[in-house]
C-alpha cells in the first residue's frame, strides 16, 4: 500500500463526513500509516492540495486535539466539490500522478454515487493505486449499503422541521406540502413521512404523472379536512425527484379548494437545510465503524471496493464488524443503477410498502 493514505470527501456533503475523516486519521496514526487529507474533493486531488492529518496544528483543525473537535461538525472540514474535470481520463491521470508524487499508495473516497463512479474509474485506469469507497450521501441512493453516512441526521432534521411546521399548521388549520431533498431517490420522503405521520407521500419511484400527483395531494387534503373530522393539519411530504414544484401544487390547490374547505394550503421547501447540522449518534458511530473496516481493508491489500453498512443484498466480503461488509465498486454501481431505474427488488419493495402505508396514513 505504500506509506501514505489520502482521504477526500466529494459531492454533496453529508453529516458524519468529518467523523469519518477523524476516524481515518486517528486509526491511521494508530497503525503507523501517514494520512493526508485532500482539500476540495477530486478538484483538490488534481491540484495536489494535500494536508497532513497526523501532524499537529495543521491549518487549525488537523491536530490530534483539533481532530477531536471535528467529529461533531456538519459539512466537511476538507471541503468538497462536484468535479467536471475528474470525469475526464486526463483529469484522473493528473490525480494519479499527484498521488504518486506525494508517495500515496491508497485513496479513501467518502462520497455519493458520482464520487464512487470516479473512484472506480480511477482504480481501473491506475491499478497500482488502491482505492476504497465509503458511502456518504443524505439521499441513500447508493447500492449495496443499507444506509449511507448522513441519512440518519438528514431524517432527524426533516422530522424536526415537520414537527415545527405541524405546530403552525394546526394553529391555522392548514395543509402543507413539504419538499425534501433526495435527488432521484425518494428514500428521505418515504422514511420521514412515516415518522412524522404525514397524510400522503410523493416520490419519483411511484411513476405518477403530474395530473396524478396533483390528484393525490387534492385527495389527501379533501379527505383530511372532510366534514366531521376534527383534523387540524394535513401534511404531504414530496421528494424533490417529483418534478411538480411544491409551490405550484400548493398554489393551485389553494385556489381550487381553499375557499370551499375553509383552509389555506402552503408549501415549504426544506432544501439544503436538511444537509447541514451536527451528525446524529447513528451517523457518527457508523462513520467510525465504516472507517475502521475501510482502512483495515486497504492494509489487507483490497482495492476498488466500498465498505457497506448492513448490506441489503447478497454477496460481498464479511469484515470483523458484523454490520460492515465490502463490495466491489462495480457491484455497488450496478446496484445503484438498479435502485434508481426501478429494477432493484429493493426499490420495488419500497414502492409496494409505501402503497400500503399510504392507505394507513390517509385514515
Ligand atoms: O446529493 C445530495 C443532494 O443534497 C441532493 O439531495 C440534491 O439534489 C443535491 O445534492 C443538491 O446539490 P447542490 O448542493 O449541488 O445544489
Amino acid at each position: 500500500m505504500g506509506k501514505r493514505v489520502a482521504v477526500l470527501t466529494s459531492g454533496g456533503d453529508a453529516p458524519g463526513m468529518n467523523m469519518a475523516i477523524r476516524a481515518i486519521a486517528k486509526l491511521g496514526a494508530a497503525a503507523g500509516v501517514e494520512i493526508l487529507g485532500v482539500e476540495r474533493g477530486y478538484d483538490g486531488l488534481m491540484d495536489g492540495s494535500f494536508r497532513d492529518l497526523n501532524r499537529s496544528n495543521v491549518n487549525g483543525f488537523a491536530a490530534a486535539k483539533g481532530l477531536d473537535l471535528i467529529g461533531s461538525l456538519g459539512g466537511t472540514v476538507l471541503g468538497s466539490a462536484r468535479s467536471a474535470r475528474f470525469r475526464t481520463e486526463e483529469g484522473r491521470a493528473e490525480a494519479a500522478k499527484r498521488l504518486a508524487e506525494a508517495g500515496v499508495g491508497a485513496l479513501v473516497v467518502i462520497g455519493g454515487n458520482g464520487s464512487l463512479t470516479g473512484a472506480h474509474l480511477l482504480s481501473k485506469e491506475h491499478p497500482k493505486l488502491q482505492v476504497m469507497g465509503m458511502p456518504a450521501s443524505i439521499d441513500n441512493d447508493i447500492g449495496c449499503t443499507g444506509l449511507a453516512i448522513g441519512v440518519d441526521t438528514a431524517l432527524n432534521t426533516i422530522v424536526e422541521a415537520c414537527d415545527r411546521i405541524s405546530d403552525t399548521a394546526r394553529a391555522h388549520r392548514r395543509a402543507f406540502v413539504v419538499e425534501v431533498m433526495g435527488r432521484e431517490c425518494g428514500y428521505l420522503a418515504m422514511a420521514s413521512a412515516i415518522a412524522v405521520g404525514a397524510d400522503a407521500v410523493l416520490f419519483r419511484e411511484q411513476g405518477r404523472s403530474e395530473e396524478d400527483v396533483m390528484k393525490s395531494v387534492e385527495d389527501a387534503i379533501v379527505r383530511g379536512f372532510a366534514p366531521g373530522r376534527d383534523k387540524k393539519r394535513v401534511l404531504i411530504i414530496k421528494s424533490e425527484g417529483v418534478k411538480v414544484p411544491a409551490t405550484l401544487l400548493a398554489r393551485t390547490l389553494d385556489e381550487r379548494l381553499g375557499e370551499r374547505l375553509g383552509v389555506d394550503i402552503r408549501a415549504t421547501v426544506l432544501g439544503h437545510l436538511v444537509r447541514g447540522g451536527s451528525p446524529s449518534y447513528q451517523d457518527r458511530a457508523m462513520a467510525g465503524r465504516l472507517s475502521m473496516q475501510a482502512l483495515g481493508a486497504l492494509l489487507e491489500g483490497a482495492s476498488d471496493e466500498m465498505v457497506a453498512w448492513q448490506a441489503p443484498v447478497e454477496g460481498g466480503t464479511a469484515t470483523k464488524d458484523p454490520h460492515v461488509s465490502r463490495f466491489t465498486l462495480e457491484q455497488v454501481l450496478e446496484e445503484t443503477d438498479a435502485l434508481l431505474d426501478g429494477s432493484s427488488p429493493i426499490t420495488q419493495r419500497r414502492v409496494k410498502m409505501m402503497e400500503r402505508v399510504e392507505g394507513v396514513l390517509g385514515l
